[in-house]
């Protein structure tokens, strides 16, 4: 594995390549992110894996300079994995100066769910990842889909941008007991990694009420609130929306479980100290 902390130097081996396959991420690696890398490794002639903790996402209150920085053990779990190029750039190489030019995305799609609880999130990783598309020119790309609305918000980005690259989405990974694996999930203690898997349940319960035929949508959403309020969360949203745009779905769209397959549930909470997100698609 060759690993580059320039832009020229990656434009420069790149240039050997016609397809590069690309997985961006922000290091402190688990086995979801080694599952998103072995899913595009043979998508391409060659596969990238970015490692850059961008701090254009990050609000000032949030976890930038906590963020785990776990450098040695990423280049081995990626070694394994199959990872051609590593590229690493320092702050100073991808903004080397302040980052005036931003890509903003519609306030209907940024502003809603993690946009609204985390305003400006969505205009950092749009940004970053249309830089990072720039450095590599990747002809296929490979997100999770565990953040499903930044999944769907980069499609969007490359459909209005005619970029030439195929966006895919890998499959989110989970603990035994059904915790969706986050690199924040090392955040938690002991006894909040234990009650963790409950925002998980919670969309599951959700679901079920759906395909028993729930068709109150706000009381299934304040239901699910209450329950994981009542456990010592705090949530920020539990609710339904259709996969296409993340709105609110009309009434007519919720029916019985069977042909409900254009919706998905989408949760974010805080336990403890730390905030997680996960969701399922009905
Ligand atoms: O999902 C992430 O890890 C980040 O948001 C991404 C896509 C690498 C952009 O910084």
């Amino acid at each position: 594995m060759l690993i580059v902390n320039t832009i020229a130097e990656l434009r420069q081996h790149l240039s050997a390549y016609k397809h590069p396959a690309f997985v961006p991420t922000m290091g402190n690696l688990h086995e979801g992110h080694l599952a998103l890398v072995r899913q595009a490794k043979p998508l391409g002639d060659v596969l990238v894996v970015s490692i850059f903790v961008n701090r254009l996402q990050f609000l000032p209150h949030e976890d930038f300079d906590t963020y785990p920085r776990t450098w040695e053990a990423d280049c081995s779990k990626l070694q394994d994995a199959g990872c051609d190029v590593l590229f690493a750039p320092s702050e100073q190489e991808l903004y080397p100066e302040p980052q005036t030019f931003l890509v903003q995305p519609p306030a209907e799609l940024a502003d809603i769910l993690e946009g609204h609880f985390r305003p400006g999130f969505f205009v950092g990783v749009c940004t970053v990842v249309m830089k990072l598309f720039a450095c590599v020119q990747p002809r296929v790309a490979v997100f999770g889909q565990k953040d499903y609305q930044q999944l769907m918000m980069i499609r969007r980005m490359v459909r209005q941008f005619s970029l030439p690259i195929a966006v895919l989405g890998g499959a989110t990974l989970r603990a035994p007991d059904g915790l969706a694996l986050s690199s924040r999930n090392n955040y938690l203690s002991p006894v909040d990694r234990a009650e963790a898997v409950q925002l998980s349940q919670s969309l599951n319960t959700m679901a079920q009420a759906l395909r028993a035929g729930a068709l109150d949508i706000a009381a299934l959403e304040q239901r699910a609130m209450a329950d994981l309020t009542a456990r010592g969360w705090q949530p920020d949203y539990l609710v339904v929306r259709r996969r296409a745009d993340l709105q609110v779905p009309r009434a007519d769209e919720v029916t019985p479980l069977a042909q409900n397959e254009d919706l998905v549930l989408l949760g974010a909470a805080r336990i403890g100290n730390t905030r997680l997100i996960d969701n399922l698609e009905v």
